[in-house]
């Protein structure tokens, strides 16, 4: 038995040696130390043994399982370590690779035609004043001169979240929001923002849009502020050539009203399709605050004026960049925004 477990060892630590590969360290430790191994058979010879034998070969057996899982705990190390110095010499890692990039995606068309918006504004003093989307009907309509049943909601249908409470279709309630929060100070600030509308959905309209609206009350504000403004901004939105034509128009909480059109930024005012042969194109709804208006913001019209406009996002971006559907706007079709 002595003889059989030393032989055993000696067969064990040379086969080790003989290892070459990580994939072999396994095999040989089943072959050696596993339960069907060549150790474990030879211990079942064991109760063979005369008593006076056994304690002597059972001790025996421990000293070379503990040889051999020590002799292959080191072997192991050594073959790891030389498969990696292999790897490295090899130049199988290249540690000076550029990293792969992540791709960083950037800003929807949309987001970046409000952040000129934004840019331009800012220029003039104009603030940012942030409003809801879901509104009152109250904020919406009657507090802005329109009351229910009114023929001017016909213009302003739209989703209904209960009797009360509608999906804003225009940014001008945050007019009111702004002005009862600020009275009887001036006011002079851009409201950007989402509004829904129940549309047909046509390369024209959709049910979901941007709106920016301004709003400027002070002492002894006019008219030819507004213009002057919303020249100001077309000329630093669409080029410094853009001219203005001003029509009279009808909103509810403006009086007067009017309409802005400029020249159109592809012909020039010759007359093209993206004009429709007129020249011209809207830039946006305006007017002098109506005085009812001022009164449920908090300001005294006797003592207070103000100028109010609304304009429209999709629609000049569509034109800059030649975009025939403002569907495209809310597809998330990546094709389509990449090209931004
Ligand atoms: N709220 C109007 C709309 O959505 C646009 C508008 C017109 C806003 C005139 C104004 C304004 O502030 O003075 O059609």
């Amino acid at each position: 038995m002595l003889e059989a477990l030393a032989a055993l060892e000696k067969e064990g630590q040379e086969a080790l040696k003989a290892l070459r590969e990580e994939s072999e360290l396994p095999v040989w430790y089943r072959e050696f130390l596993g339960r069907k191994g060549k150790l474990t058979d030879l211990l079942r010879g064991l109760g063979a043994l005369s008593p006076e034998e056994r304690p002597k070969a059972g001790q025996r057996a421990n000293e070379v399982k503990t040889a051999l899982e020590e002799a292959f705990a080191t072997r192991q190390t050594e073959i790891k370590n030389a498969a990696m110095e292999a790897s490295l010499a090899s130049g199988g890692l290249d540690i000076t690779l550029p990293g792969r990039p992540v791709s960083p995606g950037h800003l929807h068309l949309s987001t970046h035609t409000l952040r000129r918006i934004r840019e331009i504004f800012a220029e003039m003093g104009f603030q940012v004043y942030d409003s809801p989307e879901v509104e009152t009907d109250e904020n919406n309509f009657e507090l802005l001169n329109i009351p229910p049943y009114h023929p001017a909601r016909d213009m302003w249908d739209t989703f209904w979240v209960n009797e009360q409470v509608v999906m804003r279709t225009h940014t001008s309630p945050g007019q009111i929001r702004c002005m009862r929060e600020n009275h009887p100070h001036p006011i002079r600030v851009i409201l950007p923002g989402k509004c829904y509308r129940y549309e047909q959905i046509t390369p024209r309209s959709e049910h979901q849009f941007y709106q920016v609206e301004g709003l400027a009350i002070g002492h002894n504000i006019r008219i030819t502020d507004l213009i002057g403004t919303m020249r100001e901004f077309a000329r630093k939105m669409h080029g410094e050539e853009r001219r203005l034509r001003i029509r009279s128009s009808y909103f509810p909480f403006t009086e007067p009203s009017i309409e802005i059109d400029m020249d159109c930024i592809l012909c020039v005012g010759k007359g093209c399709r993206v004009c429709k042969h007129t020249g011209w194109l809207e830039v946006a709804g305006a007017g002098m605050v109506h005085p009812v208006v001022l009164r449920n913001g908090g300001y005294d019209p006797e003592e207070w004026s103000g100028f109010a406009f609304g304009m429209g996002v999709e629609r000049p971006a569509m034109l800059h960049h030649g975009i025939e559907d403002i569907r495209f706007f809310y597809n998330n079709d990546l094709r389509f925004l990449q090209q931004f």
